[in-house]
């Protein structure tokens, strides 16, 4: 399938839910910062708890080492925010709502729409990994690891999951679209949601 297309037709998306998240600003504050990591946390987990039960047998050697929800626990154990598991109900209610709304489709092309949500927002986390140790001086990798991510290996895994898709046919686009859109809607939720990890 085409990649710029589902670039294109997704961008609306990728900028509303940008806006949810002032990470960028200079005025962004250490407790604003906390509240971005907690409301995260959840749908990040969803992910990581979805995507293990729903991977297409061929996709596993792509899907291993990219689970991102332990990142988030340390970064907010790292500022302070001593956290548990988070609440076993927030966490199965997050896990329901991205099992319930999955778009309906070939299920290969709905995993991967959700997975290029979730990896392609690595890019944008180098950005902001880089702003958030000025902004709190933090030491590269402590407080943001979640932001960091993959760090110097993130555009050969971000290649690996672009050539994957790059080889879907062009008959599931609209399947992955639709779910990449789905995906960053569960992520603008989230970060709308008084759900948090406490
Ligand atoms: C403050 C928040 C964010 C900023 C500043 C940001 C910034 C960026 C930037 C600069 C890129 C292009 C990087 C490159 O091509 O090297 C990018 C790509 C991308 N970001 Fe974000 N991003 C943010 C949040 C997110 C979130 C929350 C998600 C997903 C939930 C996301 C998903 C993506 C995707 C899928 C791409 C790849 C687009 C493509 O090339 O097809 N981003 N982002």
């Amino acid at each position: 399938m085409d990649l710029a297309r589902l670039k294109a037709e997704t961008a609306t998306e990728h900028t509303a839910t940008e806006e949810t998240m002032p990470l960028m600003s200079t005025s962004l504050t250490v407790e604003d910062y906390i509240q971005v990591l907690r409301r995260l946390y959840y749908v990040v987990r969803a992910w990581d708890d979805w995507s293990d039960a729903h991977v297409p047998a061929d996709l596993l050697p792509l899907l291993q080492n990219r689970r991102r929800a332990p990142l988030l626990q340390a970064d907010l154990d790292t500022l302070g925010w001593k956290t548990s598991e988070g609440s076993p109900a927030a966490l199965r209610y997050a896990v329901q709502t991205m099992d319930d709304t999955a778009v309906p489709g070939d299920p290969r092309a709905v995993f991967l729409g959700r997975m290029y949500v979730m990896e392609g927002s690595t890019l944008g986390g180098q950005y902001i990994a880089r702003h958030l140790e000025q902004q709190f001086r933090l030491p590269h990798g402590v407080g943001n690891s979640y932001f960091v991510g993959y760090g110097e290996q993130t555009g050969e895994r971000w290649r690996q999951v672009r050539e994957v898709l790059a080889a879907l046919p062009d008959e599931d686009a609209e399947t992955v679209i639709r779910s990449a859109k789905n995906m960053f809607e569960l992520f603008g939720e989230a970060m709308r949601s008084e759900l948090s990890i406490s």
